[in-house]
């Protein structure tokens, strides 16, 4: 969950890796720290905090380096400090390295080392034990080292290291953990996602598992497990480097909530024909008798991807009459899952390197499995891996609460539920019907983004309070499972989706003046059941800010606030009702001044367990 980034060349490394590293500090940022050599010698610089706190230390220490590495860093063994920020050295600092992941077995291992070899630890970390090991191993050949060391590491690991021995090289390793190395002009680049150096190059090495790469200036050695040197082809990226800025606004998050109209085009672009009343997704690579096949879909995901997949079961199961079964990765991955033929998997995640959505997609592929990835970050491993891969075209997300990403995944998992459906019973009229309000998305997304102000209103009535609920019915009830994640994101507010129907099953118990009530009335088909909960709200003097479609009426009596949003399909209502919270977990978070694109404690891509 952290970022590496390492390089060797004959440009300033410092400048280089430091900006590398700000581009991967969606990947955690609750430390960082940076090593190389100069004069022969390991010199680094480590920080508690964020990169600037970093790069504002090595330009007044002035330090200049040849080889360098560094990390910016999501703690997962011992507190953010700076003695276990990264890079670790070994005992007599020859080596230095940087590390994403988690090594299991690190305690049996530090263990061995300071009885067998008598290794005085400084840090908390489980990364410091790798350094030793290696040292442990060194004699005179640092790949021979490594190799050894590396045979007896357990769980998840992206290496980069140093060794003053071999000025002109980084060792990079890969097992579980993403890694890719950039090839430049007489210069090489390691990053835990190309996004990092794709300013510097396009022409990258993606290292699989358990590979272990030699990388100098101007040459790439690589070897496999059973340590054999192996020629892997250079990929062409073909992405084009924005450089993401804020513009107008004062958080990336609320940029990102202003881009969905155009985020909801991209998605929708000629993916489908209006003539016919279906979809059209040319990435889909499936033969259509395979499509027709398809008689039951597991989907996969975490967090808010998690939550674009419960919301795609309903409709799935609605309109394409294929049953669904959503699971959350990180539980499934450890599920012997049966796996019927005439089963299609869909993975959906963002950053496309969730560690546990990997995991499970490829414990799925081992099983038969057909695989069709929806990710918005190409090149990543899901995208790579996957048996299909359909782009969300939502451009960089950088706040670490996902807005428009999440639309997009809807929007998409729209048009693929048009695509089965149409290959079923729906007829062309109900397609095309379904496609109109599709295409009325991007101008009903703008409508509810003129409401900000209102919406802000509210939000700063409401910021005092340390409990909310969401609750929905349908449709609205994943959402409301969103938008209570949202909040409790950007606002360490404690929110609970819940199934409104659910709360006179014990939850109501928590309803009081001080737990207000965030109603998500979108879904028309339970509406009037939906009042009637919250009438029960009501009577035990629960506040109650009800989202609502224009059309729907009975609200004034019951609810404290109302939001109004354009009338629509239930099936797509999910989408204006969550910029709505969005908005609002934006404004009571920006009103009780958290960090909002930054949030404590998480990071943008989760790559460990
Ligand atoms: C959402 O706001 C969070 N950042 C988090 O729950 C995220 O959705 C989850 O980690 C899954 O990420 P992915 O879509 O990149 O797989």
């Amino acid at each position: 969950m952290c970022g590496i980034f390492g390089y060797v060349g004959a440009k300033n490394s410092v400048d280089i890796v430091l900006n590398g590293l700000h581009r991967l500090e969606y990947r955690g940022y609750d430390s960082a720290g940076i090593a190389g050599l100069h004069q022969g010698k390991i010199v680094d610089c480590k920080e508690v905090g964020k990169v600037d706190t970093l790069e504002k230390e090595v330009k007044e220490a002035g330090i200049v380096l040849d080889v360098a590495i560094a990390q910016t860093r999501w703690a997962t063994h011992g507190k953010p400090s700076q003695v276990n920020a990264h890079p670790h050295f070994d005992e007599n600092r020859s080596l230095a390295l940087v590390h994403n992941g988690i090594i299991e077995n690190h305690e049996v291992l530090k263990r061995y080392l300071q009885e067998e070899k008598g290794v005085t630890f400084l840090s908390e970390t489980d990364t410091e034990v790798i350094a030793h090991l290696i040292s442990s191993y060194y004699e005179g050949d640092i790949l021979n080292a490594v190799q050894q060391a590396v045979a007896r590491l357990e769980g998840s690991y992206a290496i980069a290291l140093i060794h003053r021995d071999f000025p002109d090289q980084i060792i990079a390793v890969a097992h579980e953990s993403p890694l890719v190395v950039g090839i430049g002009r007489k210069e090489a680049f390691v990053a835990s996602d190309t996004h990092a150096f794709a300013a510097h190059t396009r022409e990258v090495v993606f290292l699989s598992n358990s590979e272990i790469a030699v990388v100098s200036p101007e040459k790439l050695e690589i070897f496999d497990s059973s340590m054999e040197q192996i020629e892997k082809q250079t990929e062409q990226l073909s992405i084009v480097v924005e450089d993401v800025s804020k513009g107008k606004f004062e958080h990336f998050t609320l940029k990102e909530i202003y881009e969905q109209p155009q985020a909801i085009r991209n998605a929708m672009l000629s993916r489908y024909l209006e003539d016919y009343g279906t979809a059209v997704l040319e990435e889909l690579n499936f033969e259509t008798h395979e499509l027709q096949g398809i008689e039951r879909i597991l989907i996969i995901a975490c967090g808010t991807s998690w939550h674009a997949g419960y919301i795609a079961a309903y409709m799935i199961e609605e309109k394409a009459r294929i049953p669904v079964q959503v699971e959350i990765s990180s539980e499934f991955r450890y599920k012997n899952p049966i796996v019927q033929p005439g089963t299609c998997v869909i993975a959906i995640s963002q950053s496309g390197e969730t560690a546990d959505t990997l995991a499970a997609m490829r414990e799925l592929k081992a099983k038969g499995a057909k695989v069709i990835a929806i990710c918005n970050s190409h090149g990543s491993s899901m995208a790579r891996e996957a048996d299909a891969c359909i782009a969300q075209r939502a451009g960089p997300e950088i706040g670490v609460a996902s807005t428009k990403a999440f639309t997009s995944q809807l929007v998409i998992l729209a048009l693929l539920t048009l695509l089965l459906a149409r290959m079923r019973h729906m007829d062309k009229h109900e397609g095309q019907a379904f496609l109109e309000n599709l295409q009325k998305l991007p101008d009903q997304v703008k409508k509810v983004l003129e409401q900000a102000p209102h919406i802000e209103a509210i939000a700063r009535q409401y910021a005092h309070h340390e409990n909310f609920f969401f609750l929905g019915r349908g449709y609205m009830f994943p959402t409301s499972l969103e938008g209570a994640l949202k909040l409790k994101e950007i606002s360490y507010i404690n929110a609970n989706g819940y199934p409104a129907g659910e709360m006179k099953h014990g939850p109501i118990a928590l309803i009081n003046e001080e737990c207000p009530t965030v109603a998500l009335c979108g879904n028309k088909a339970t509406y009037d059941k939906l009042l009637s909960n919250l009438n029960e709200i009501k009577a035990r003097n629960g506040k109650i800010i009800a989202i609502a479609e224009e059309s729907q009426k009975g609200l004034e009596k019951v609810a404290d606030a109302i939001i109004r949003v354009p009338d629509s399909l239930d099936e797509l209502a999910s989408i204006p009702t969550t910029v709505v919270t969005q908005l609002l977990a934006y404004y009571i978070a920006h009103a009780r001044g958290a960090n909002i694109d930054q949030p404590r404690n998480l990071a943008k891509s989760v790559t460990v367990e």
